[in-house]
Parts: structure tokens; sequence; C-alpha cells
């Protein structure tokens, strides 16, 4: 048989395009499909009486009959780091990030605690279903080099980079203008574009960044093709008027990143809850994306996301959980918690939108579409297998479902780590329940 080749059998779902703008016409959906994986990729996908005869003998099959699979979910927001941080209490984002989140993110100074909490991290995304993620490190270069190195050996598609901070930061977590950019550097040419992994240079957002290492955060971002920029935008509201006053010459907190070189293809900003229709414009205009948090939104008290009005201007927009401001892993329970945020705003969340959100939506905000969040032809064979007997709940809800679209908004409503029966990164199993 050809190396590498194996079939996975069950009930397959993926997009083609966006429901909300589409509808079924989006959806690519075959109840006892089979998906033929050659060398890590989708060779074929279509239903299972028809591909099962092409299925070269002695090649293994995964049998997920009376499971549904989908395309392994798209992180595009967290903080590998900040895993210990999860579920600590009482505070806004500026509060929380000086109480919790620095004195946590300074152990990432040992290489060793680095090292164990990047295999922790790379293990729940799997047990989650997720196979990608746009990551923040710390300030530490180790630690970007940790999470390359643990996701490298699970054959992940990852990417992260070193975070840039050199002011309003405790000592031992600052780097400086030429630091940062001289360790941006090596890490980029140390991992970016290896196997599946790729480099994000990391501003983490303006209050921690002088204007001369922001303008280095430009410049590393246009020094090489296919690099990602990632940061926070407009999240809380004091952080705002923070920024305004620090950058009193821009029309916007976007209009900082813009006037620094790091708007445009491949950069993902976190939140942008607090913007105005003209930044949607720019960013629609510029290629950038949104990172919609709901859970971290939620918890730090940060405000409302509008899906609806960055959707109506055309911005890319992404699922990201935001751990540890984010209070899950799940992308099962994120969704369902964005169906909250905007119900608080009159708008609906349909099922396979929101889906649609965290595989394809995810992967066309990253410029990653026609690799990952599908399993068309060509794709990478990333996806994730839900098991509709998860829960007692779970299987009695999704007994009295008539449609698809209501088994997913089942899922997205009552589904964990539960719900994930397994993982496979490139075809192989990485995660099993
Ligand atoms: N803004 C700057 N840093 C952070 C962070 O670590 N988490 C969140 N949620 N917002 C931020
Ligand atoms: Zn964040």
């Amino acid at each position: 048989r050809a190396p590498d080749t194996r079939a996975v059998r069950g009930e397959i779902l993926y997009f083609t395009g966006e429901p909300a703008a589409l509808g079924d016409a989006a959806i690519a959906h075959f109840p006892d499909g089979l998906l033929l994986v050659r060398g890590g990729r989708i060779d074929a996908v279509g239903p299972a009486a028809e591909l099962l005869p092409r299925l070269p003998s002695g090649a293994p099959l995964h049998d997920y009959r009376g499971k549904l699979i989908l395309p392994g979910f798209i992180d595009t927001h967290i903080h590998y780091a900040q895993v210990d941080v999860i579920a600590s209490p009482g505070e806004q984002l500026l509060n929380w990030l000086q109480k919790y989140t620095f004195p946590a993110e300074a152990r990432f100074a040992d290489p060793q605690h680095a090292a164990a909490a990047a295999d922790f991290f790379c293990g729940e995304l799997l047990r989650n279903g997720t196979t990608t993620a746009l990551a923040f490190a710390t300030v530490h270069p180790g630690s970007a080099d940790a999470l390359f190195a643990a996701a490298h050996r699970r054959r992940m598609r990852m990417i992260t980079g070193k975070v840039l901070m050199d002011r309003h930061c405790p000592p031992g977590l600052c780097d400086t203008g030429t630091t940062g950019e001289a360790e941006s550097r090596a890490l980029i040419e140390r991992w970016h574009g290896r196997d599946r992994l790729l480099y994000a240079v990391t501003p983490r957002f303006p209050a921690t960044s002088s204007a001369e290492q922001m303008r280095a955060a430009g410049r590393l971002f246009a020094e090489h093709p296919g690099l990602y920029l990632q940061s926070h935008l407009a999240e809380n509201r004091q952080e705002v008027a923070w920024i305004a006053r620090v950058h009193p010459e821009a029309r916007s907190y976007l209009d900082v990143f813009s006037r620094f070189g790091q708007l445009g293809p491949r950069s993902v900003f976190a939140h942008c809850i607090w913007i105005d229709d003209e930044d949607r414009e720019r960013m629609a205009g510029t290629g950038a994306a949104i990172s919609f948090c709901p859970t971290s939104n939620l918890f730090l008290g940060s405000g409302l996301f509008d899906l609806e009005r960055a959707r109506a201007h055309g911005v890319r927009i992404g699922i990201g959980t935001d751990v540890g401001a984010g209070t899950s892993f799940s992308m099962l329970q994120t969704l369902g918690e964005a169906y909250k945020v905007l119900q608080l705003q009159g708008q609906a969340l349909g099922a396979a939108q929101a889906f649609y959100l965290a595989t394809l939506g995810g992967a066309r905000s990253l410029y990653l579409d026609g690799r990952i969040g599908s399993l068309a032809p060509g794709c990478e064979a990333d996806f994730v297998v839900l098991d509709p007997a998860a829960t007692p709940l779970v299987a009695r809800r999704i007994a009295g479902c008539a449609t698809l679209a209501e088994r997913l908004f089942v899922f997205m409503t009552l589904g964990d780590d539960r719900a994930v029966l397994a993982t496979h990164v490139l075809g192989e199993p990485a995660w099993r329940r």
C-alpha cells in the first residue's frame, strides 16, 4: 500500500464558505462519510459507499460511525504561559495583569518550567479538539522555544512568538527595544517555516512597548514573508483611555498599530470591543483579523464584541479562548459563550456560523485556508471527532434533534472536553478519550 494511507469513517462535516452568507451551500456534509488520508493530507472525501472500494488493502480504517468528524478547531488567541492564571478572580484587565498574570509569566524565565507548561498546554489543546493555535509565549525567548518544541514533537501547526514588552512591566519581565528585536529575529530564523511552525511578532499591547519597540515590531513583521503579528486591541475601557493618553497623535487605538506598520494580512488583534466603523473599515481593507474571545470578555468584564458590525464591514474574524483571562480551552464552550455575548446585543449566532468561525473562519483569518480548517481534498488532515453520547444530557438532548444545525447547537451549548472522543493530527490519532 501507499505510505501512510489511512481511512476514517463517520459523519463528516466541514465548511466551504460562510453559512451566514451562503446558507446550506456553505456546508459539505456526508452522514456516512469517508476520509482518505495519504501522507497526512486529505486525498478524498465523500460517501463511504463510494470511497470504500478505493481503500488500498491493508490500510488502517478508523471507524467513527455514529460520531461527528469536523476539521480540528483553530484557536486564534491564547496565552500558553497563563495556564496557571485561569480562574483568578476579582479584577478587570489592568489589575488582573499586575496581580496574577505578570507574576505567573515571570516563572517562564526557567526553561524547565516553560517546557513542562508547553507540554501540558499542547496536551490540553488536543484534549479539546484544537489542532492549531496562535499563541502568546512570554518575554523570555526560551518560552517560545519551549512551545515550538512541544508542538513540533506532536507535529501540530502552531504559531507563536516571544512577547515584546519593554516598559510598564515588572523587572524580570522586560526586554529592551534592541534585545527584543534581536531575540525575535533569532527565533524567526530558528523556527519560522520549520515543518508546520510559524512565527508571530508579538508586541503585548502599546502600553508595554516603547515607540522604539513598536517600530522594531513593524520592521520585523515586514522582514520575512508569511510572518504573523499578534497583539491586543481595545479590550477594556481603562486600557483604551491609557493608550489614548500615551499616543495622542493617533486617531484611535487601531491607528497606533497602523502608524507603526503593524496592520496588514496576518496581523491578528484580540478583542476589538471598543472600536468604531472607521477602524472596522481599515481592518477589512488592510486584511487584518479580529480574534473574538467571549469567555475572556465576560470574565474580565471587558465588554461585548459586536460581531454583526465587524462582519458587515467584511473584517476577517476568528475565535480565541484567550486562556488565562478566558475560562476554558474548549472551543465548544467558547462558542456557547459567544452565542450569549451576541444574545445580549440582540444578535443571533447560528450553530453553523459558529462552527465555521472555529474552523474555516479561523483559517481564513490566519490566511491558512486551503491547508487547515477544512477537510476538502488537499488540506492537512487535522480533525476532531465529537461524541453525541458524551454525557447523559448531551445524548438525551441530541436524541431529540431533527437537524444537523440542532445537533451542532447542542454541542456548543452543552459540550466541553468530554465531547471530544478523538483528535487526529496529520491523519494520526493524537488524543483519544
Ligand atoms: N492585554 C495585554 N496583555 C494581556 C493579556 O495577557 N491578556 C488579556 N486578556 N489582555 C491583555
Ligand atoms: Zn490575550
